[in-house]
Formats: structure tokens, sequence, C-alpha cells
């Protein structure tokens, strides 16, 4: 069988690991997917930064010209941002090839977009990796879940803020002192605004929302409060009350059905719920369906192999449908609700 040909978008601590991932487990890949999969060229700003284990001839700066190369089965979008992640996207489509993105940000503005661009051209759009980096949540949502009705959705889809409350929560730290050792942990970023102030998990509410509800929700539609106002007192409050405090994502189908919401916010939880359990820099989502009842999704949110871990598994799932000559299920979205942040239209 002719190999299938991989461009990686992106070499950063996701993209190595993942061209690490696909040299390593060549052959069990090759043999789940029912042909060899081969890396065909690395897209980077700067070259000098990629790590050994790559072959230095894959190595390119002209990302456009790699996925305008017609030779490309998939295109693997590790660089985050909206541009230029969008237009190299549009264009891998254009050029046959089908995409694997890990791009929050990208699937929150522009997902309707892409998807409609993929369909167009017959191609495929995966992005597991884009919500909760390792925990599987799309294709449960999309696939696992479909037959169901979800009508709710809770997430802690942050692991640096979640680290930060649980700190804060379990030694009565402030927030600045939490968010301090945070920083020198790694967890968050040296401007932490993303996190802390709820962008990125209203990023990931978004999408899980519309995959959830098979709607449209954009990052504009989510009510968005951040965490940066949450104190000491706060969980001392908390605890008499017998709660504890999380940023919650929280996507709920109104009663009637009629519309949906998408919020961000601190949020009250009480002890016993299993939310309340998820410390440290994990990520945890529950969700309530007519026939399944209550499913938690537990585990590593963030981090160079984890999000590798759901990057490379839609590239087999993507690969297998190549091989079949298939599709997966494509957009999800076929009615659209009206978005109301606080549960009002
Ligand atoms: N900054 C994010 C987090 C990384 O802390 O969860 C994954 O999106």
């Amino acid at each position: 069988t002719r190999p299938l040909k991989v461009a990686l978008l992106g070499c950063g601590v996701v993209g190595s690991e993942v061209a690490r991932i696909m040299t390593t487990h060549a052959d069990d890949l090759a043999a789940r997917i029912g042909a060899p999969v081969e890396l065909a060229g690395v897209a980077v700003r700067r070259p000098s930064r990629v790590r050994e284990g790559i072959d230095p001839e894959l190595v390119t700066t002209d990302a456009t010209a790699l996925v305008k190369r017609g030779d490309i089965d998939v295109v693997v979008e590790v660089i985050g941002g909206i541009e230029p992640a969008r237009t190299l996207i549009t264009t891998a489509f254009e050029h046959g090839a089908s995409v694997v993105s890990a791009n929050k940000a990208l699937l929150a503005q522009d997902g309707a977009a892409l998807h409609a661009v993929a369909e167009e051209q017959g191609r495929d759009l995966y992005y597991e990796a884009a919500v909760a980096g390792a925990i599987p949540l799309i294709r449960p949502l999309r696939e696992s879940l479909a037959g169901d009705k979800v009508n709710r959705v809770l997430g802690i889809v942050n692991g640096t803020t979640n680290f930060i409350l649980d700190k804060m929560d379990s030694t009565g730290a402030g927030y600045q002192e939490a968010l301090d050792e945070a920083t020198a942990l790694g967890y968050a970023e040296a401007d932490p605004t993303a996190d802390v102030e709820g962008f990125d998990a209203a990023a990931k509410a978004a999408i899980l929302a519309g995959i959830a509800f098979h709607t449209r929700v954009r990052l504009d539609d989510v009510y968005r409060e951040g965490m940066t106002e949450v104190t000491a007192a706060d969980f001392v409050s908390a605890r008499r009350m017998g709660c504890t405090i999380k940023l919650l994502a929280i996507c709920e189908r109104a009663a009637d059905g009629a519309s949906v919401t998408a919020r961000v916010h601190p949020a009250m939880i009480p002890l016993d719920h299993p939310l309340a359990s998820v410390r440290g820099a994990y990520n945890a989502v529950f969700v309530e369906a007519e026939a399944a009842g209550q499913l938690m999704f537990y585990g590593p949110g963030a981090g160079g192999s984890p999000t590798a871990s759901a990057v490379l598994g839609d590239l087999v799932a993507v690969c297998r449908n190549l091989v079949g000559g298939a599709t997966g299920p494509g957009d999800s979205a076929y009615a659209q609700l009206p978005v109301s942040p606080m549960g009002e239209v």
C-alpha cells in the first residue's frame, strides 16, 4: 500500500512529540491504519529550534508551499492562533489534504467555515486536541453520544487556573502567590491572561457546546469572567458551605430545547460533586445526557505528550478514513439555536 504523507505545521512541544511518536510507533500505526504513514515535511518559523530526531531535510520555513505540494494526505496543524493557521488549513483542503488541528482559538472562531471547506473538498477536519489535551471529548460527544441528547456539559477545561484555585483552597494562599507558583512550575505562561481571564476556557466551551448541542456557538457567544478576583477569604466562605471554587465552563440546553447557554466563570461546587475532586492542573468534563445519564471524562488537559496523544488519535482516524475511501462524521451542527450566555433568550 502507498504510504500516507503527513505534513506537520509547527514543531514546538506538541509537534515534536507528534513527530517522535510517528517515528517510534511507525509499525504499530501502519498496522492500525492499514498503510504506512510517512512524515513528508515539517514547517517551522525557526529551523534552528527544531529538536533532534527530525530529519533536517524535511524542515522548511515555507508552510504555504508545503500545504500546496499536492501529494500531502494529511496536514497536522499545531501552530495555534488564527493566522496563518486558518489560511494554511483552507489551502490544505483545497489541495486535497485532510486536516488534524489542535487549534482551539481557530475552531472556536471559524469552525463552521472550516468544516464547510472540508466538506466541499470531501476531506476530514478532526480536532480532539483542541479541547482538554489527551481527554477524549470531541469524539465521544460527536460520535459515541450521537444517538443520545446531551443536556449539560460542565467542565474544568483549564489546567493553569485549576492549579491556582486548588493551591488557594488547599494552602490558604492568595491569588498572586498561587499564580507565582503556577508560573514557576511552568503551568502559567509569562502572560497568563488567556488562562486567568477565562479566554482559553471560553474557546473550549464554545467548541464543546457547539458539538454537544449540534448548533453554532462561537467564542463571542460565551459569557466570560476570569478568576483573578477570587480571594483566600472566598475559599473560607465556600468551605463553610461545604463547597470549593472552580473555574467552570458551563454549557446548557434550555429546558424547552429552544436555546442554549455557554458561560465561563468561577463557581461554587459542593465538595461531594465529582468535579470538586479534580486537583492540580488536571481537567475534567462532566456530561449529562438523556439516556446515558451522568458521565465524567478526566485527565491531563495540556502538555506535549498528552496533547500529542490526541493528535495521533485523530491522525489514525483520518488515515483510516483515507484508506477506506470514506470521510468521518463532519460538522455536527444542523440547527442554529439562539445562544444566550446567562440562560435567557
Ligand atoms: N493553558 C492551557 C491550560 C493549556 O492551562 O489548560 C491547554 O489549552
